[in-house]
């Protein structure tokens, strides 16, 4: 798939530099040439004769090298690839990217070069989130730079969260779907996406509450994002963090998702994952805790929230083109997600079984039922967030017909 293609590959200075060398190696069995730039800082964490040996070709570390720049060493560099590949990406290059520096070889060809640029960040918690970090993400984004991860979860210094370097399997997908132009079928498409469970009050201290995790619907977010989409993420409580490149709108009841929705519209789509609660209480949460008493035990008055999909729906002026809906079943997950697509008017419904036997709720995988007019089609069982990918997919063929 990669035959031929001329991979610039920019090695920064973080601990994940080391998994760069399997990226080159991967990258050149599936047929690609891959030139090798190590920053000052990544030479602390591998070796110019490691880059060298494993590439075929010299690895380039200097802006002043007299022998390089004899031929213009950073131009060339910039220009002599079909893609430029920063892994690790460190927060130090996203900075310098972001504000245009070029004070060392690999800022350099970054500035210089007429070529598509992406990178793979890897860092710190903390490092990430920093708003500094995130301002020249955005930044970076806005500019047309492609992004591959950063994934979660235990990190060289020890500590859990954002910032692992995308895996070696998921940066080459991302370079492979460059080069066969399928990466950002949804650029210039807004798409809502709704997530978690919403909480009704009862009193001040209890509430209604659901099993949902929102794990499918942030996982949508992002392969949306990662497909070009501009989404916001209307989410009710979890704790998940946000899928780079998404607008995320935290509300707790269905009440305020239903405004948080309104207000994000219009919108190319709008997909509804949330398990919004369908009952709340009638007279609100009231102000006090309530009691126990000798009258015995309270009756809850409830009455129905606001129905967000049907209402997306059918909307009679500036109906999203797509509306999809998530149909969570314990049984006859076929024929009621079927009912439920004609009772809502969506397009689509994604139908999949949550009984507590099919540890979908709050697990990381699904199987589900794709429910169109024109028929079901099953999925197998997979990963959540292979099944946002194959989500985003069939959203993006659908919007392009
Ligand atoms: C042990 C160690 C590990 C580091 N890991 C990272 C990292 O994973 N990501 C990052 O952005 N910076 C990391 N840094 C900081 C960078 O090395 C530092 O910001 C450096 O200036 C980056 O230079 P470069 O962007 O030219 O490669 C680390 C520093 C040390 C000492």
């Amino acid at each position: 798939m990669l035959d031929g293609k001329r991979i610039l590959l920019i090695i920064g200075g973080g601990v994940a530099a080391y998994k760069s060398l399997d990226l080159a190696r991967r990258l050149m069995e599936r047929g690609a040439s891959v030139r090798g730039v190590l920053t000052p800082a990544g030479q602390q964490f591998i070796t110019p004769m490691s880059v060298a040996s494993l590439t075929g070709d010299e690895c380039y570390i200097e802006l002043f090298s007299l022998k390089d720049e004899a031929e213009m060493g950073h131009i060339r560099l910039s220009r002599e690839a079909d893609l430029v590949v920063i892994a690790p990406a460190t927060a130090d290059l996203m900075a310098k990217m972001a504000n245009g520096l070029a004070n060392d070889l690999a800022s350099t060809i970054l500035l210089a070069t007429d070529k598509q640029v992406m990178i793979a960040p890897a860092m710190n918690a903390e490092m990430w989130a920093n708003k500094a970090t995130q301002r020249n993400i955005e930044t970076l984004r806005r500019d047309g730079i492609l992004m591959v991860g950063p994934g979660a979860g235990m990190l060289a210094c020890g500590e859990v969260g954002p910032g692992r370097l995308a895996e070696v399997p998921d940066m080459i997908e991302a370079i492979e779907d460059f080069f066969t132009g399928g990466l950002r079928p949804l650029a210039g498409k807004k798409i809502i996406v709704t997530a978690g469970p919403t909480h009704e009050p009862i009193d001040p201290v209890r509430y209604i509450a659901n099993r949902s995790s929102g794990k499918q619907g942030f996982a949508l977010a992002g392969a949306l994002s990662a497909f070009g989409a501009d989404v916001t993420l209307v989410s009710g409580p979890v704790t998940l963090d946000t899928p780079p490149g998404v607008t995320r709108v935290d509300v707790e009841t269905a009440l305020e998702m239903d405004a948080a929705v309104k207000s994000a519209l219009p919108a190319d789509a709008a997909i509804c994952v949330a398990a919004v609660a369908d009952w709340r209480m009638k007279a609100g949460a009231g102000g006090e805790k309530l009691k126990k008493s000798k009258e015995g035990i309270p009756a809850l008055d409830l009455c129905e929230n606001p129905d967000i999909l049907k209402g997306l729906s059918s909307m009679t002026e500036g109906r999203p083109a797509l509306v999809v809906g998530f149909a969570a079943e314990t049984e006859k997950v076929i024929e009621h997600a079927k009912a439920k697509r004609e009772r809502k008017g969506c397009d689509l419904i994604v139908a999949n079984d949550v009984s507590h036997s099919s540890g979908v709720m709050g697990g990381d995988d699904n199987q589900v039922h794709i429910i169109t007019e024109s028929g079901v089609e099953s999925w197998p069982s997979m990963r959540k967030d292979d099944v946002a990918r194959a989500l985003a997919q069939t959203i993006a063929d659908t919007l392009a017909h």
